[in-house]
């Protein structure tokens, strides 16, 4: 070591080296920090939870530690608070429609619930914003009682049921839907296959049934599906529910359906999948260009190691 020091080039170096450090401290982006009242006007044992999880990056009200200060960190951690707030701003939660914030709230339900926020990388150094399962059931409660619950009256639900069996009985006859702004075309057939899950979103009260082709049952039976094969179809198709006075759920207005197709190569720049939705009775075509499908994909993302599918198999039996 001594003899290090006497290096000339050694030296020239190191003191190269700490100039380097000091002066990248002096170099940072500006990030605009500030405390608003306005953010999540939630109920304060949730607003807790989001407020030490996800208010770093989310908010901003981002509170650094001293070691996110020091350079180079500093970078990754503002570029990380720069595109998280993009996504995502508490601080603007006001600005967020009423309607839209309950599906904001169930994002990020889902990616607290499939590991992928807090990002790893901050949750590592941060051990205290992980989120325990009882705060994910607290946030889950809190979402349930965003439904509303009062039951419809009677001719809603009698138009709900008729709207449904024309559903059943004439939508896969419409060969006339345009094709999604990605070229995907309507696939009518897929009432006719297996329904392999269904579910009921907790925040807006819709009922889901999530469809699969030939190839998808096949991939099931024979415990193939991670990566799913190539030609696998999905179809998620959704509906309002209403319910009527003795609290009975019925299928309401027909909302959408949508597709994942898969073909690894033809879809390689969108995981591998076809993403397409059709809207509504008269299956409008989802999004304005074929960007739409960066939605599909951000909240398909945590389920990456399941081939960015979300049903899973055990539900299927
Ligand atoms: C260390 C910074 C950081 C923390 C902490 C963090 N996020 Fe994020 N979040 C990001 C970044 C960066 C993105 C942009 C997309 C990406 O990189 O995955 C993001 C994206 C999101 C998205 C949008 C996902 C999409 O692709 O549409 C949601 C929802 C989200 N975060 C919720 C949360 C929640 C809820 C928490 C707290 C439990 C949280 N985040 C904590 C950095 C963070
Ligand atoms: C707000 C988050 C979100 C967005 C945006 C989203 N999905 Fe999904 N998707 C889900 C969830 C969650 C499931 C799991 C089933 C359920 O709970 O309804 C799912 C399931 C599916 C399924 C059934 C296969 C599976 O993964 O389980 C298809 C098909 C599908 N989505 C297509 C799409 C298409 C096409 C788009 C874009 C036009 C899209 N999704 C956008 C959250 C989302």
């Amino acid at each position: 070591m001594k003899h290090l020091f006497q290096n000339k080039l050694f030296r020239i170096t190191l003191f190269i080296i700490i100039f380097i450090f000091l002066a990248i401290q002096f170099i940072k982006p500006k990030l605009e920090i500030s405390s608003q009242s306005n953010d999540l006007s939630l109920n304060p044992a949730l607003k807790q939870i989001f407020k030490k999880a996800c208010y770093d990056c989310h908010s901003n009200e981002t509170n650094l530690s001293w070691f996110d200060k020091i350079q180079p960190a500093y970078w990754l951690v503002a570029q990380h608070v720069k595109t998280g707030r993009q996504y995502l701003n508490f601080s603007r939660w006001d600005s967020i429609p009423k309607t839209v914030q309950k599906g904001v709230l169930f994002e990020s339900l889902n990616q607290i619930q499939f590991g992928t926020m807090p990002l790893g990388s901050y949750e590592k150094i941060h051990p205290g914003s992980k989120v325990s399962s009882s705060e994910v059931s607290e946030i889950e409660k809190y979402l349930s009682t965003l439904i509303t619950n009062n039951p419809s009256d009677s001719s809603v639900i009698n138009s709900a049921n008729r709207q449904y069996n024309n559903w059943l009985q004439h939508q896969a006859l419409n060969f006339a839907t345009a094709p999604s702004p990605n070229g995907i075309e309507f696939i009518p057939a897929y009432k006719n296959w297996k329904a392999i899950s269904s579910t009921d979103r907790l925040d807006n009260g819709t009922m889901r049934i999530i469809f699969g082709n030939d190839i998808a049952v096949k991939a099931i039976s024979n415990k193939n599906i991670n990566p799913w094969p190539d030609g696998t179809i999905f179809a998620k198709a959704a509906w309002a529910q209403v319910r009527d006075s003795l609290g009975n759920v019925h299928a309401g207005q027909f909302i959408q359906v949508e597709f994942m197709i898969k073909d690894a190569r033809k879809y390689a720049s969108t995981h591998g999948w076809g993403f397409a939705r059709w809207k509504g009775v008269s299956l409008l075509p989802y999004g304005k260009n074929k960007l739409f499908t960066t939605e599909c994909m951000g909240c398909h993302q945590p389920m990456k190691n399941n081939d960015f599918v979300f049903t899973m198999p055990l539900t299927f039996k």
